[in-house]
């Protein structure tokens, strides 16, 4: 018998206070539109504001994309989303919690942590693995001790009183330049800088820690860009391997959500040979930090030759560069571009993620 009994209640969990606030609104927006009304009851929830307070966010991108402020706009004009209490309150309870969140509190296990105390089944990786993704610093070390080849780099902690300069110019000229500085527990390049000049290191530390004091100085690999989406819980499948083209060369913020800004190729055009070791590494990367349900890798393909290799580093094609447990779910994301090319829509895609939520003995 089917009656609106039947139905899953579904909450969505959007907005938060990270710095990808406006991103996961987004995300948030493009799920709850397409989530099937026949087998779904479907809300949204504002994790960032709770009955008696309104959202605060984490400093944000420094340049706005116009793409992103409209959704933001549009998903708080049309839907109305609940504050984070909501979940705790009978009337509103959901059988299961899509979290479309990105960033700090939200993809790095603290809103999972949560949902494990109120029980309520959740998409996407359980407290560690979240935790350990979103941490570029730690999840490097894990990956590493697992084979998986990634960049070469160096990581400090910039205290109140600074940090060691001396040490990290001497490491950082060590690596070689170019070298990428990152905020360890940061997204969607907010706070990264590719830095060429040696002079301009301390410049790019100090903007890398407005996002986190930990910080991340890595070797610059020069070479095709390719993401790879992983899907299941057990039995992890890897979707067809994206290559990322920005016209401007660096795939920054804007890139990443500037509809057009970036050519993303389905398939990405490398050799087979290449696809598959590219696909082994993803579901590697997933399985390393102990993701379930979904997870986006990138990676660097290298090809040619290569300078500035030091001798102890031994010489691979692909890299990871990070692993994602939350893609991106706007319109112009990769997870659901993938899933497009392998044949799944976006709201079958949505279907699979909350069957693995609600697989049995999962955590
Ligand atoms: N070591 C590197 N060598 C070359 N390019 C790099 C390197 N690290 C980062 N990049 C470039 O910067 C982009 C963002 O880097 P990364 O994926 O590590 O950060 P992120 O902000 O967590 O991204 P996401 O939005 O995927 O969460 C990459 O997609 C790549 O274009
Ligand atoms: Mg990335």
């Amino acid at each position: 018998m089917v009656g609106r009994n039947t139905k899953l209640k579904v909450a969505v969990l959007m907005g938060g206070v990270s710095s990808e606030r406006d991103v996961s609104l987004s995300s948030g927006k493009q799920i709850l539109d397409a989530l099937d009304r026949s087998k779904y009851d479907v809300f949204g929830v504002d994790v960032g504001t709770t009955s008696n307070r309104s959202a605060v966010s984490l400093p944000g991108a420094e340049q706005e994309v116009e793409a992103v402020v409209a959704a933001r706009e549009s998903v708080l004009n049309t839907h109305k989303l609940l504050p984070l209490d909501c979940l705790l309150d009978s009337r509103f309870r959901p059988d299961v919690a899509v979290i479309a969140l990105h960033g700090r509190y939200g993809e790095d296990g603290t809103i999972q942590g949560l949902l494990e105390l109120f029980d309520i089944p959740y998409t996407g990786s359980g407290v560690l693995a979240s935790a350990l993704a979103m941490d570029k610093v730690m999840a490097k070390k894990v990956m590493a001790a697992d084979g998986i080849p990634v960049p070469r780099s160096v990581d400090f902690t910039c205290h109140d009183s600074g940090w060691d300069r001396g040490w990290v110019a001497c490491r950082a000229a060590r690596l070689g330049y170019p070298v990428i500085v990152k905020p360890s527990r940061q997204g969607s390049t907010i706070g990264m800088t590719k830095v060429v000049d040696p002079g301009v290191l301390e410049e790019a530390i100090e903007k890398a820690r407005k996002y986190d004091n930990r910080i991340l100085v890595e070797e610059f690999l020069e070479g095709i860009e390719l993401t790879v989406s992983v899907l299941g819980n057990d039995a992890p499948i890897a979707l067809p391997v994206i290559e990322i083209v920005p016209a401007k060369g660096f795939y920054d913020y804007e890139a990443k959500y500037t509809p057009g800004a970036t050519e993303e190729i389905v398939p990405a055009r490398i050799p087979p040979e290449i696809t598959s070791e590219a696909q082994r590494l993803a579901i590697a990367a997933h399985t390393s930090l102990g993701c379930s349900g979904m997870s986006r890798t990138d990676i660097v393909y290298v090809h040619g030759c290569r300078e500035n290799v030091s001798e102890s580093h031994h010489h691979h094609e692909l890299y990871v560069l990070e692993v994602n447990t939350i893609p991106g779910m706007t319109p112009t994301s990769l997870l659901p571009r993938a899933a497009e090319a392998a044949g799944i829509s976006f709201s079958r895609l949505l279907d699979m993620l909350i069957e693995f939520a609600l697989e049995g003995g999962r955590r």
